[in-house]
């Protein structure tokens, strides 16, 4: 059975474009950046974030947690958000691959109170450790943070001679939002961690991007986490036409997300979040005692959700079109009916 499956973006298939292109991929070995697919990869990311450089790694949480590795010394201190990927959802792996101390400052819907931040800060005393490092993330979940924001943390993280990585793992989603190109978002970050392999449908991949000694750094640092690789420019070459192509395809899933959101408001009794509207999630809710089981219900019915935690977040992307979405939630209100 063909699933329609609203889990997440990152269940895209590469597209046949993607294979076409891997299967004819020029390839080297990587770890002697002998890879020319891949080092065309690195450079294409970099500059269309505006950073002088890039490196490749398997994952989001790779990149995440390579580039505290490699911003950060051993007992440093490092600010994210309570709701942060960093935090929430890479396995417990800051302490264990950098030995940072995590300080989650919380947040009004992935937005800091500046001054909360400033006294957060810490300078190297007998009793305490030394902020290194702020990490933001946009897009945050499924809300995306102003320009102007974005700006006013860099400039307090530079007042404090701060280094600020951005988890731009939906950076591509941000910019669609927003209207601008993700060079623009990126300025106000010196590290960014972009991602390849969700709504813009690589089978893999993430790339770190930021200033070229800090990249070389980082690439010795990936060899230590074990992410040295080989003939990559096999996934490179499917990476490439996600920048250049896939990326350019956003609004139509944001569009595809409204359209969801539409029918899912007929539902009475439904509660949107209308916080976390910018991007292709819809976060929402119900006070009926059955949504613990909806997962199983639609799973039955060829469709794929997560199952409820406090919320429910159903995901529009290059799979997914308008007739499956109107499926999927014709399903959902005969559940609820
Ligand atoms: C904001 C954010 N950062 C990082 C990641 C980690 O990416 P990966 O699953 O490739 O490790 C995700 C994954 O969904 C994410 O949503």
């Amino acid at each position: 059975m063909k699933y329609i499956d609203l889990r997440s973006d990152t269940v895209t298939k590469p597209t046949q474009e993607m294979r076409d292109a891997m299967y004819i991929a020029p390839v080297g070995d990587d770890v002697f950046s002998d890879d020319e697919t891949m080092n065309a990869l690195e450079d294409l990311v970099a500059k269309t974030l505006g950073k002088e450089a890039g490196v490749f790694v398997p994952s989001g949480t790779f990149s995440n947690q390579l580039s505290l590795f490699t911003h950060c010394n051993q007992g440093d201190e490092v600010i994210v958000d309570q709701d942060a990927h960093i935090v929430q959802h890479e396995s417990g792996a800051s302490p264990v691959i950098s030995s940072v101390q995590l300080f989650t400052l919380e947040s009004n819907h992935g937005i800091w109170d500046l001054n909360k931040l400033e006294r957060v800060i810490k300078k190297r005393t007998l009793s305490t450790t030394e902020t290194r490092l702020v990490c933001v993330e946009n897009a945050y979940n499924g809300s995306v943070l102003p320009l102007d924001y974005m700006e006013r943390v860099f400039t307090l993280a530079k007042r404090h001679g701060l280094a600020v990585h951005l988890d731009g793992a939906r950076i591509f989603n941000a910019a669609t939002a927003l209207g601008v190109e993700v060079s623009e978002i990126a300025q106000y970050a010196d590290t960014v961690s972009v991602c390849l392999s969700k709504a813009l449908g690589a089978p893999a991949g993430t790339v770190l991007v930021g200033p070229k000694d800090f990249i070389d750094k980082a690439r010795m640092k990936r060899k230590i986490m074990g992410g040295g690789m080989r003939q990559v420019g096999i996934l490179a070459a499917a990476a490439k036409i996600s920048v250049e192509v896939m990326s350019k395809r956003l609004g139509i899933d944001h569009d595809n997300a409204i359209y969801m959101e539409a029918l899912l408001r007929e539902i009475p009794g439904i509660k949107i979040d209308e916080h976390q509207r910018d991007i292709n999630m819809v976060f929402f809710d119900i006070d009926d005692e059955r949504k613990y089981k909806l997962h199983e219900f639609l799973f039955d019915n060829g469709v794929k959700i997560l199952e409820y935690e406090g919320i429910f977040r159903f995901v529009t992307h290059y799979d997914i079109d308008r007739e499956d979405i109107k499926k999927a939630i014709d399903l959902v209100k005969r559940y609820f009916s």
